[in-house]
């Protein structure tokens, strides 16, 4: 029996769950002001909702999915991202009315069967955007805007800003034939699975990581010079308004993304520091996946920010995520016989909003007070028979053990009192 977490996976304790909560709350304020709803889909789905939204050639539907039959015979998988999901759960629910549009915002868990290494986890934790309906550029510069604006609520600095446009179906496709076309006649310098790509998905060959593969295509023919006039207007228009809103970006032709659905504009934030795997969020417009699904033509655009990364990056420049106060005054019993009076007393600053912890091993006062330092209490408590009988507590600065008597009535609002003293 093998008692740690499986390869890849990580058990998120209560520190790094902290720093989590604390991303999603920024993600829900922030999100907020920009209209988002949240839509939370299931862990799995059927696998051709990933397998067809995704694309089949992709590594994460050829490599990465953790695809299993359940007993009923089904093949589900566990998502490995949460765009096609969330298209699927819109058309299913109506959520995009023609001429409508929806804005929505999901986090939770995915999963790739990927090498781990640090920030690449096999079960890692997404903060996903999605926009559908909204077919003009200013969405596109509104989602990237919402990204970058992310990262900086966070406090992170030093990101860079990558933007490129795929084309759709009218540029696209010819300009697929001259990749192909381009790897065949470099074959020899190319990785086997680089080489193997003219046939299957030669735009993916943009994403591989080998330093010989990335020089051959450097020259490879570049998308941004074959857009069609639709799609070179689009993509002018959404630099525009990232340069009205004072985004700075880099031009990065090659960037393709890892995914089959997008079309036009595509964008990724990366973090210094981070190696290869420097991308903390990314995404872009994926016209016909709507379609794809069998639903009307409809526009949509979004992105997905990793929460392992983004963490790393946030300890590497000292970013600290603020704890809350989890037991601001302790509250110790000087005889056993008051068990039950410290016991309701907690209860009730609890109830007044003050967060109170009490001794459940039976300690001496001594190692008590010793527990209220170890919990960061502010305050201590002390109640004795002695006490009780004169409706009275004794309250300890636990900084300087001062003490001094309190009437029990009207404990809690002397308490919030010294609190908010400091
Ligand atoms: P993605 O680029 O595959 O896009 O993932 C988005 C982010 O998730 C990455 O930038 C990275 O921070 C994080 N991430 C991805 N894989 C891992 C991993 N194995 N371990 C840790 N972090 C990881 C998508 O998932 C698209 N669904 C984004 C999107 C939304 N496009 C349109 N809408």
């Amino acid at each position: 029996m093998d008692y740690r977490a499986p390869k890849g996976t990580a058990d998120m304790l209560p520190e790094t769950a902290r720093a989590w909560e604390h991303m999603q709350r920024t993600a829900q304020e922030l999100f907020a002001r920009y209209g988002y709803q949240p839509l939370y889909p299931p862990v799995f789905e059927h696998t051709e909702i990933f397998a067809r939204g995704i694309g089949e050639a992709t590594d994460i539907v050829s490599k990465e999915m953790y695809t299993f039959e359940d007993r009923g015979g089904r093949s589900v998988t566990l998502r490995p991202e949460a765009t096609a999901s969330i298209v699927r759960a819109s058309l299913e629910h109506n959520l995009v009315p023609p001429g409508s549009v929806a804005k929505l915002y999901f986090m939770g868990p995915m999963f790739r069967y990927e090498r781990p290494q640090a920030g690449r986890m096999r079960q890692f934790w997404q903060i996903d955007a999605e926009i559908l309906g909204a077919a003009e550029p200013s969405a596109d510069a509104e989602m990237i805007a919402l990204l970058a604006r992310y990262f900086e609520t966070l406090g992170i600095t030093g990101t860079t800003l990558l933007v490129n446009s795929m084309g759709d179906d009218a540029c696209r496709p010819q300009y697929r034939e001259k990749v192909r076309a381009y790897i065949r006649e470099h074959s020899e310098q190319l990785c086997e699975e680089c080489a193997r790509r003219a046939d299957t998905n030669p735009l993916r060959a943009f994403d591989c990581k080998k330093p010989t593969c990335r020089d051959v295509m450097d020259l490879a023919p570049k998308l941004r010079d074959e857009l069609c006039r639709d799609c070179a207007a689009h993509y002018s228009a959404v630099k525009g308004y990232l340069d009205d809103l004072g985004i700075a970006y880099v031009e990065d032709p090659s960037l393709v993304r890892g995914l089959d659905y997008y079309t036009r504009t595509v964008f990724e934030i990366q973090a210094p520091g981070l190696g290869a795997q420097n991308a903390i969020g990314g995404g872009g417009r994926y016209d016909r996946l709507m379609e794809q699904f069998g639903g009307p033509p409809t526009p949509g655009l979004g992105f997905a920010l990793g929460f392992e990364r983004t963490l790393l990056v946030m300890q590497a420049q000292g970013l600290r995520v603020p704890a809350p106060a989890t037991a601001e005054v302790y509250v110790a019993r000087a005889q056993p016989e008051v068990a039950s009076a410290v016991f309701e007393l907690a209860a009730r600053l609890r109830e007044a909003g003050i967060s109170a912890e009490l001794d459940h091993q039976a300690r001496s006062l001594k190692s008590q007070f010793k527990q209220a330092d170890r919990l960061g209490a502010r305050l201590a408590l002390v109640v004795g028979p002695d006490e009780l009988a004169g409706g009275e507590v004794t309250v300890r600065a636990m900084a300087t053990s001062q003490e001094r008597r309190a009437p029990l009535s009207g404990i809690a609002e002397v308490l919030q009192g010294l609190l908010a003293e400091g």
